[in-house]
C-alpha cells in the first residue's frame, strides 16, 4: 500500500505504482461489499471548496459521514473572511490550527498544493486543482470502466471536447496507460493539447467508429478566452441521432459532469442504459471513502 510520504500528498499520481492502484481498487471493492464499516469514527475533516462543485463536494461529504468523520465545510468565499481579503493559504492554515484530521481542498491553479501538503502536518486530498489535476475523478472513471469491461487492456477510450482545459483528463492520462487503456482524442484544434502521442479523430463520428467507450467533456468557457463558434462545434463534436449506433453496438459513454445538453449530449442519451454517468457518481463515494481511509492510515 502507499508509503507514509505519499499519504500526505495526493495531488498527482507520480508516487503511485501500478500495484498501489490495484491495491487501492481492492480497498474500494471491500468498502462496496461492507459499506457499514466505519473505521474513522469521531475524527473531523476540513472540506475547503474554493471553486464551485456539486458532485465532488457532496461526494466527499457523504464519504466522510459514511466513514464516521465529521465534515467541516467552506463552500466558496461568501460568508468567509476571504471576502475581507484573507488569502486561501491563510484560510487553510487557520483551519489547520483547529486540528482537523485531514483536508480535502478544491482550488485554483495558483494555489500551490505541493507546498501546502508539505507544510500541513495532516493529509491533504486534492478535490480539483485548477486545470491541473482531479485525481479522485480519474480514479472513479477508471474504476467505473473496470466494472464495465473487467480487464482494461486494449479497451479503446475516446475523449471528446475541451481536453486542454480538463484537469480530469490530466489525471486520467497519468493512470490510463498503466491499465492498458488505449486513448484517442476528438476536439477542435484549439482545445487539443499541443503535443500528443494519442490518435486524433477528425470528428465525433470517426472517433465513435473507433471507440468502445467515450468520455464527453464540457467546454470550460470560464477558463479561457478562446473564440469558439458554438454552431461549428456542434456540427463536428456534439452527439447527433445517428451516433446512437454507437450505443446499439454496445458502446458506453461517460461524463464527469456537469453536462451541457446543447453542446455535448442530448438529455435522453445521457440517461440511456449505456450511459455510465450516474455509475461514475455512485462509485465516487466509494472511491473517496477509500481515499479518506488510506489518507488516515486506517486500512486493515
Ligand atoms: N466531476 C466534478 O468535479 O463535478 P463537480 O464540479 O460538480 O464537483
Amino acid at each position: 500500500m502507499l508509503t507514509d510520504e505519499s499519504r500526505n500528498y495526493f495531488t498527482q499520481f507520480d508516487r503511485w505504482s501500478s500495484q498501489d492502484l490495484d491495491n487501492f481498487f481492492l480497498l474500494v471493492d471491500q468498502i462496496k461489499l461492507n459499506p457499514e464499516s466505519r473505521p474513522l469514527n469521531g475524527a473531523t475533516t476540513a472540506l475547503l471548496f474554493f471553486e464551485p462543485s456539486t458532485r465532488t463536494r457532496m461526494s466527499y461529504e457523504t464519504a466522510a459521514i459514511r466513514e464516521g468523520l465529521y465534515p467541516l465545510l467552506i463552500d466558496g468565499a461568501q460568508g468567509t473572511s476571504l471576502e475581507k481579503g484573507e488569502t486561501l493559504e491563510d484560510t487553510i492554515f487557520n483551519v489547520a490550527a483547529m486540528g482537523p484530521s485531514c483536508f480535502v481542498v478544491r482550488g485554483p491553479d495558483a494555489l500551490n498544493f505541493r507546498a501546502l501538503s508539505e507544510r500541513l502536518n495532516v493529509p491533504l486530498l486534492c478535490a480539483g486543482w485548477g486545470k491541473k489535476a482531479h485525481p479522485s475523478q480519474a480514479l472513479l472513471d477508471v474504476y467505473t470502466l473496470r466494472e464495465k469491461f473487467g480487464n482494461l487492456r486494449g479497451v479503446r477510450l475516446l475523449i471528446v471536447g475541451d481536453i486542454i482545459h480538463s484537469r480530469v483528463i490530466s489525471s486520467l492520462l497519468e493512470i490510463a496507460p498503466g491499465f492498458g487503456l488505449e486513448v484517442g482524442f476528438v476536439a477542435p484544434p484549439s482545445l487539443l493539447p499541443n503535443v500528443t502521442s494519442y490518435p486524433i479523430f477528425k470528428n465525433l463520428s470517426e472517433g465513435l467508429e473507433w471507440a468502445q467507450a467515450a468520455i464527453f467533456l464540457r467546454v470550460q468557457f470560464e477558463r479561457h478566452q478562446l473564440e469558439l463558434d458554438r454552431a461549428t462545434y456542434r456540427q463536428s463534436y456534439t452527439w447527433q441521432r445517428y451516433h446512437d449506433s454507437f450505443l446499439q453496438r454496445g458502446g458506453v459513454l461517460m461524463h464527469p459532469g456537469p453536462v451541457n445538453y446543447d453542446m455535448e449530449l442530448p438529455e435522453e442519451v445521457a440517461r440511456h442504459p449505456q450511459s455510465l454517468i450516474l455509475n461514475q457518481v455512485e462509485n465516487g463515494v466509494f472511491i473517496r471513502r477509500a481515499l479518506l481511509r488510506l489518507a488516515l492510515g486506517r486500512v486493515s
